[in-house]
């Protein structure tokens, strides 16, 4: 139900409405591509989507679809209105990329059997389906495929307000006892992402049962999430020292992502998925074409001051 997903209020808004049209007219929905970091809630909105549509979900991902005969099988079980929901889209080969124009365009898809001389191409009409595609790098999508979605959705991280309400709702789910300073306390660490959210509140819970009554205050979340070394800004140990390598060890920057990636041993697609898009979105470092650069919060954030940069290349 989308009453019950808080936030993204306008991508929700476009979405209302191309349900409501397309179940007017008897008719599917148009192809969507939904982006943003993980966590968001892309997955949450595709199925939202196929229940309101009365339509069944199949769900598959870019990388697990390695054969054109691997799309082939998923599409040909598709029912009309069906809803197919490709995970990951990003990665999705060319080959299969090329597979998919057609079938997304005329509802056809085109494929090869045997080999040789005997290979000939046959034509399966396909029925009317809705692909949704979910993608943590827009960047990444070429773009004739990009241009074959008729909705294009970008997911934004979520206030703390909005992730109050979802942690409340949430605790009543999980029949959690918790206060609104309580949820506000986890809300303001959450990093915008409803499910940080909700795995801090199922930390919450168990410190609040085995230390607390069973109840969740403020004092209680906040001592909780200390517990987790998870501070006020809702820095978490990879923040931290995604900001530490790239103050203390490269001089604030700028740094190429696989060289700070391999200061802190973490995996630099991780970083670029994960922890770097809060980190820019709260202005603590930015991406250049040199390299990342620390900003003046990351300076204040770890208690040094910024160097003074003669003739600013940024
Ligand atoms: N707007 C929302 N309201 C309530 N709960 C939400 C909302 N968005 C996400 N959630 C919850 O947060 C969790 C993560 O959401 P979801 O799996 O849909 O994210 P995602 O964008 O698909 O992430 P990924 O890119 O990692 O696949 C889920 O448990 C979901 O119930
Ligand atoms: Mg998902």
């Amino acid at each position: 139900m989308f009453s019950e997903f808080a936030g993204q209020e306008k991508v929700c808004q476009r979405l209302e409405l191309m349900v409501e049209a397309a179940r007017a007219r008897g008719d599917v929905l148009d192809h969507i591509l939904l982006s943003g970091p993980p966590g968001l809630g892309k997955t949450t909105l595709a199925h939202i989507l196929a229940h309101a549509m009365g339509g069944a979900i199949k769900n598959t991902s870019g990388p697990t679809i390695e054969k054109a005969g691997d799309l082939a099988g998923l599409l040909t079980t598709l029912e009309k209105g069906d809803l197919l929901f490709i995970d990951e889209i990003h990665r999705l080969q060319p080959t299969i990329e090329e597979y998919l124009y057609p079938a997304m365009e005329d509802f056809k898809l085109d494929i090869i059997i045997d080999q040789g001389p005997n290979a000939r191409s046959v034509r399966l009409n396909l029925p009317k389906f809705t692909l949704v595609g979910a993608t943590t790098r827009s960047g990444m999508i070429s773009a004739p495929l990009r241009s074959r979605f008729g909705m294009n959705c970008r997911l934004d991280y979520y206030t703390a307000e909005e992730l109050q309400k979802i942690l409340i709702r949430s605790a009543g789910l999980i029949s959690v006892e918790m206060d609104a300073e309580g949820a506000w306390e986890m809300a303001s660490r959450a990093r915008g992402t409803p499910r940080v959210a909700n795995n801090l509140l199922r930390w919450v819970r168990d410190f609040a049962q085995v230390r607390a009554n069973n109840r969740v205050t403020r004092e209680v979340a906040d001592e909780a999430l200390g517990m987790l070394d998870i501070d006020r800004d809702g820095f978490d140990e990879m923040d931290k020292r995604i900001l530490e390598a790239l103050i203390h060890r490269f001089d604030g920057g700028p740094v190429g992502l696989n060289s700070l990636a391999v200061a802190i041993g973490e995996d630099s697609g991780t970083i670029e998925d994960v922890n770097e898009p809060y980190l820019i979105m709260q202005g603590y470092l930015k991406r250049t074409p040199q390299g990342r650069v620390a900003l003046a919060p990351a300076y204040r954030k770890l208690g040094v001051s910024e160097p003074k940069r003669s003739g600013e290349l940024f």
